[in-house]
């Protein structure tokens, strides 16, 4: 046995139980299809296959920029924005070093704190969900992470509290957004653009249906990005993957908007359709509601013996137990329903 990291021990591989369902409703994905313009550019990168990809992925970088009026050094990309904020952390944080970070909020946060071997500070959200900017800012952490909208509670932080953070902080922000295509208007580019500390993250998993790509992004000033493209590597962006992002982001922004309209249009009937079930789920600003449900673990196993697979939470801070319920078509989520019904028996 070769000897192990003694910090490594009690990491598990992250594996969400999951079994293959008819419905799968447990990752926040776009239920609603391919975009229209994949099939074409993925054949047409084919003949990159054999050779490497651009080091840091400049096309995208070029595409992304275009798209919101930046220049290209203002944006890193990566295996996913995982891998970008993952980058990040190591980027700027050594060993023992603290990171803060909104709880409850996305699972795998926690987990990148454990793999860089950091101190990981967990800061309850307020009653209203909202980041606690003095607490926040009162660990003195050297990074801190907010998320908005939220995964899991689907809520959005309000503009004073992601401010007051970004420029009162010590160190960097990480601002991640991978929902925000659910809430247009809500996003932070600005203060990422304007300030020298803040990375905005986003991905093309969700909105954007390329999950099995694994592409994402981060947008900041060019000296934070040049640290976080440091601790991230090259190659972290396939050749076909690049290409398809560029020709997604540039031609069908027309349905991946419409699309995410759908979503949020579902959304708020499935949250009708909970209130006549005597459940009450949170107010979201993303693709799935989160609904607060004692049990909820064993709901969802009874969901998943009817074909439909949810995300159920145990002890959520602040929440309790509760369902994540992925949005999409609607008879989607009548076949949901029908299963939730059943199993709340
Ligand atoms: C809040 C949040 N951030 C980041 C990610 C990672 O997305 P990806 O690595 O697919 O870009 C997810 C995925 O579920 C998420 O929920």
């Amino acid at each position: 046995m070769i000897p192990q990291r003694a910090s490594y021990r009690d990491i598990p591989l992250y594996a969400p139980p999951k079994r293959p369902c008819r419905v799968d409703l447990s990752d926040n994905t776009n239920l609603f299809g391919v975009p229209p313009s994949v099939e074409r550019a993925f054949h047409a990168a084919v003949s990159r296959v054999p050779r490497y990809p651009q080091g840091y992925a400049p096309d995208l970088r070029r595409a992304l920029a275009a798209s919101i009026g930046a220049r290209p050094e203002e944006f890193t990309t990566g295996c996913g924005s995982d891998d970008v904020i993952d980058s990040a952390l190591r980027a700027f944080l050594e060993p023992g070093d603290t990171l803060a970070f909104q709880d409850p909020t996305f699972v795998m946060v926690p987990l990148f704190a454990k793999v860089n071997g950091l101190r990981p500070v967990p800061v309850p959200l307020t009653a209203t969900f909202d980041a606690d900017a003095d607490a926040l800012l009162a660990t003195g952490a050297k990074v801190i992470y907010l998320c908005s909208p939220n995964n899991p509670t689907g809520t959005a932080l309000s503009r004073d509290a992601v401010e007051r953070v970004a420029r009162e902080a010590p160190g960097l922000v990480i601002i991640d957004e991978a929902y925000v295509d659910f809430a247009p208007g809500t996003d932070a580019l600005d203060l990422a653009r304007a300030l020298p500390n803040v990375l905005v993250t986003r991905t093309f998993s969700k909105a954007f249906g390329l999950a099995g790509l694994r592409v994402g992004w981060g947008v900041g000033s060019p000296a934070l990005v040049a640290e976080v493209e440091k601790a991230r590597g090259p190659y972290k962006v396939t050749s076909v993957a690049e290409a398809v992002a560029c020709e997604v982001l540039t031609k069908d922004a027309d349905w991946v908007r419409a699309r995410a309209e759908e979503a949020v249009s579902c959304r708020e009937r499935l949250r009708g359709e909970l209130t006549a079930l005597g459940l009450s789920a949170l107010p979201s600003a993303a693709n799935f509601l989160m609904v607060p449900l004692p049990g909820a673990l064993a709901v969802a196993e009874r969901m998943r013996a009817r074909d439909v697979n949810v995300r159920a939470f145990q002890a959520l801070t602040g929440v309790g137990d509760a369902l994540r319920i992925g949005v999409g078509p609607w008879p989607l989520m009548e076949t949901a329903l029908a299963a939730l019904r059943e199993s709340l028996r």
